[in-house]
């Protein structure tokens, strides 16, 4: 059984990595989806092109990683791809969120950095020679920042992480693509809190077109995907200046 399996597929990045497997992999017998909110996944069920097996659960506990790898074992699986999209962030100073809520802050690393991990070590033995991982980073990946400290750590985890095993798979002939956009148009911004930065908010892209970039760049099998001229550009910028600039730039910014 040849399979595809994508996390935080009940809505933006992961749900439209759903709808786009199909056409990207045409002998595709499943996806598995996993997500926390069933009628959302049992709804796009009805709209895929591809069957869907859903697995609801929180990628924070238990259940959900034991039903997992229940499927895993008792079905052994082909996994053709591995797409980790479930993540969150919260924007805000790092003391401000910690008094809102205590756990947010670990939340977002175990959600962003701990469930991807565990979910890549937990599905790369199905895996064989010409499979692919995509990581959902961030190009708040790039540089650390101010207002959302905790987030854009969590994704330097991620685009390091996956950077590295990556070059690790190579020689299995398994590629690892980490995506990195800029602000998308997604559900995020409710748990997040909206975009202040005029600018940001110009750079939004639509999920659709970074997923498709994302999946082109993977069948390349680059280890990087930046959608859009704004973030290519910011890439290079945070590559050429010191991190202290920009964080005095930015600082300046928001004065
Ligand atoms: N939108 C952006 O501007 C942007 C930019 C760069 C990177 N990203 C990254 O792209 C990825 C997808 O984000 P998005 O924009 O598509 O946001 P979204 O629409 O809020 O989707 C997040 C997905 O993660 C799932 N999820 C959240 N908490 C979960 C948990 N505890 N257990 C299982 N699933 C959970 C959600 O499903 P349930 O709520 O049903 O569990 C949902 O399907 C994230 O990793 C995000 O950091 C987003």
């Amino acid at each position: 059984m040849r399979i595809a399996v994508v996390t935080g597929a009940s809505s933006g990045i992961g749900r439209e990595f759903v709808m786009q497997l199909g056409y990207f992999y045409r002998r595709l017998d499943e996806i598995w989806v996993i997500a926390r909110r069933k009628e959302r996944l049992e709804r796009l069920k009805e709209e895929s092109r591809v069957p869907l097996r859903i697995f609801s659960g929180d990628l924070m506990k238990k259940p959900v990683y034991k039903e997992y790898h229940r499927a895993l074992r008792e079905l052994c699986p082909d996994v053709r791809m591995l797409v980790n999209a479930a993540g969150f962030g919260k924007s805000g100073t790092f003391a401000d969120i910690a008094e809102e809520g205590r756990k947010i802050q670990t939340d977002i690393v175990d959600l962003n950095c701990r469930a991807l991990t565990r979910m890549t070590q937990m599905t790369l033995p199905y895996m064989g020679r010409g499979s692919r991982v995509i990581n959902l980073a961030s190009a708040a990946a790039f540089c650390p920042q101010p207002g959302f400290a905790v987030y854009a750590a969590s994704k330097a985890y991620v685009l390091s992480f996956s950077r590295a095993v990556g070059a690790e798979l190579k020689y299995h002939g398994i590629s690892v693509t980490a995506v990195c956009p800029g602000p998308v148009n997604t559900e995020f911004f409710d748990i997040s809190g909206p975009l202040r930065s005029p600018l940001k908010k110009m750079a939004m892209a639509r999920p659709s077109r970074v997923v498709h970039k994302a999946l082109k760049d993977s069948r390349k099998r680059k280890s990087l995907s930046v959608y859009g001229a704004a973030m290519k550009a910011a890439h290079i910028g945070t590559k050429l200046l010191p991190h202290s600039l920009i964080l005095q730039a930015e600082e300046l910014m928001t004065q």
